[in-house]
């Protein structure tokens, strides 16, 4: 039966991957590689790190993947299943070109494969067409060293946390009884929007990386300051990646 690891390698410092990653990573043959968008090379990059610092040269066949861009013609729903579609088949070409019977594959996935990350649903589409079995190693995702960085609980004392998207935070606002939000994939910068006096933000880009940016304090006080560094950052490198906590201070 082949086999595939899917093995989190955190999210930009090739030290996060876990003992397990490299354990697991050590098991394959044939690593596959498919990302894209701006930040492309240096999602590539660092499993290549990763790859060159625990695997012996020879030792595996290393696979990248093409994928275009999601259709801009469809709404975001259809965009995605018809990109998770396509993704899928290539997974499924892949698999059978480049696996035997009875070979082992990875898949690295950046941070978590958990959290915001659609491989583990498109490997199940692949397993109706594909037998193969897999098995998933967790990695460091971004939230978590968000709150490492800025030495925090991503929660209050027995409070709740709430992980959304930037796109859901403009449309559909501070979410009920939330404390604590964390927001990732936003390009708009959608704390903007928010106006509570009492809200505060604990902001990274580039997390783990040599790249890495902080800010946190009062949004009131830091909206301007992150949108602007944001700006120069993405002018600088070509491509952000940023994630943040919202936190209204429940009373003592
Ligand atoms: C497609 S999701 C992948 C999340 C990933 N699976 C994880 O565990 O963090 C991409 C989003 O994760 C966040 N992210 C990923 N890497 C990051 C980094 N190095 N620094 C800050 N945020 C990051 C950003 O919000 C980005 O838009």
């Amino acid at each position: 039966m082949r086999r595939i690891l899917v093995i989190g390698i955190g999210t930009g410092d090739p030290d996060h991957i876990t003992l397990a990653g490299i354990k697991a990573l050590q098991r394959a043959r044939v690593v596959f590689v498919l990302d894209k968008g701006e930040h492309k090379a240096a999602l590539v990059d660092l499993r290549r790190a990763i790859c060159a610092r625990h695997l012996a040269a020879g030792s595996y066949h290393w696979v990248e993947l093409e994928q275009g861009a999601r259709a801009a013609s469809l709404a975001y729903t259809s965009a995605v299943q018809h990109w998770h579609a396509e993704r899928a088949a290539l997974y499924e070409r892949a698999f059978l070109g480049e696996l035997g019977d009875d070979d082992t594959g990875a898949i690295l996935v950046w941070g978590d494969p958990a959290l915001y990350d659609s491989t583990l649903r498109v490997l199940e589409q692949v397993r109706e067409r594909v037998a193969f079995e897999y098995e998933v190693v967790p990695g460091i995702s971004s939230p978590q060293l968000l709150a490492a960085r800025h030495k925090i609980s991503l929660n209050q004392i027995a409070g709740a946390v709430h992980v959304t998207t930037g796109r859901r935070l403009t449309s559909e606002g501070w979410p009920p009884h939330g404390d604590d939000v964390v927001v990732m994939l936003d390009g708009e910068c959608a704390f903007r929007q928010l106006d509570d006096p009492e809200l505060e933000i604990y902001w990274g880009a580039y997390l783990g990386s040599e790249h890495e940016l902080l800010c946190s304090g009062r949004l009131a006080e830091r909206k301007e300051e992150i949108v602007q560094l944001r700006a120069s950052a993405r002018a600088r490198h070509g491509w952000i990646m940023d994630t943040y906590l919202l936190r209204r201070r429940r009373a003592r």
